[in-house]
């Protein structure tokens, strides 16, 4: 497994793949890796065979931090990453540091970025203004060193996987953008890097964001509900986990974005929920 830490030998690297018609498949990652990053991973490998070569990145992304969150307490373990990596049957990691991926931005000399414009205003935006413009910048440029053919994201991130596809349908990248599975833990609670951040007892109250997707799919079921009903009961029903705060939650086609009046089977839900500082995620499709 090959270890590149600089833009150019990673775009060098990638072009020598494609000169001799390698399939490059890839995963960008902020690293702290755990088995839904590495089932991403496989996903990458079947997509590009045994011939093929597999990349990860590994990059804590500061574009993508606002003011006042995580970036400097986002957990890392490059050492553990890596072996998970090996094992993986990985190729090549790509672990740029700021100065790589940012070349002058602590000086003022970086002013580029890559805005998508209507995917990425709801949920996420809102609670996070600048996130999607630090993901999709920092996404096309690993595409320009990495050079896949194929790029696999998490359903877990479902606004991130849906604003990427129409970031490469509107600059056309030539690539193809695969979307795999949320993994999660034996209670369903979604993996995540910043799951590390719950102590024991948020933990365990951290179940309570698959629960809320399984009752509301329950629901859905028996009958169409009225999406506002549905905020309203389930801000009753995460009071259930005291130590959850709701963030928001949202019914919207999974297509558009666009939010619904009416929940039925085959709406998009996705929530955000607080567990002290630490805000996590999930989302389904009903
Ligand atoms: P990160 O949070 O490290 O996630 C990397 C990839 O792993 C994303 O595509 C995410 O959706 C996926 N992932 C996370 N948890 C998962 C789970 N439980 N099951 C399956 N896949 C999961 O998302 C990012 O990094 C960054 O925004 C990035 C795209 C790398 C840009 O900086």
């Amino acid at each position: 497994m090959q270890i590149v830490s600089s833009a150019a030998a990673m775009q060098r690297l990638a072009k020598k793949w494609q000169r001799a018609g390698t399939r490059i498949g890839f995963v960008p990652t902020m690293g702290y890796l755990h088995a839904g990053h590495i089932s991403l991973v496989h996903e990458a490998r079947r997509r590009v065979g045994k011939k093929g070569r597999v990349v990860v990145s590994i990059f804590v992304n500061p574009t993508q931090f606002g003011p006042k969150e995580d970036l400097a307490n986002y957990p890392r373990d490059l050492k553990r990453d890596l072996q998970l990596c090996r094992a993986a049957g990985v190729d090549a990691v790509f672990t740029p540091g700021d100065a790589e991926i940012y070349p002058g931005r602590a000086e003022g000399r970086y002013s580029t970025y890559v805005v998508e414009e209507t995917l990425s205003l709801g949920m996420e935006g809102v609670s996070r203004p600048t996130h999607f413009r630090g993901v999709t910048t920092v996404v096309a440029k690993l595409f320009n060193l990495v050079l896949p053919d194929v790029a696999v994201f998490g359903q877990k991130d479902f606004q991130q996987a849906a604003v990427i596809q129409r970031m490469v349908a509107d600059l056309n990248f030539p690539l193809k953008v695969v979307v795999a599975p949320t993994l999660r833990e034996s209670d369903g609670l979604a993996m995540s890097s910043r799951n590390k951040y719950l102590d024991p007892e948020q933990r365990a109250q951290a179940t309570i964001l698959f629960h809320a997707l399984q009752a509301v799919s329950a629901a859905v079921k028996k009958k169409t509900v009225s999406a506002a009903q549905l905020q309203t009961d389930l801000k009753e029903f995460i009071t259930a986990a005291p130590l959850a705060r709701l963030d928001y939650v949202e019914f919207f086609d999974p297509e558009t974005l666009a939010p619904v009046a009416k929940v039925k089977p085959g709406t998009q839900m996705a929530l955000a929920v607080f567990f002290g500082k630490t805000r996590l995620i999930d989302n389904a499709r009903l």
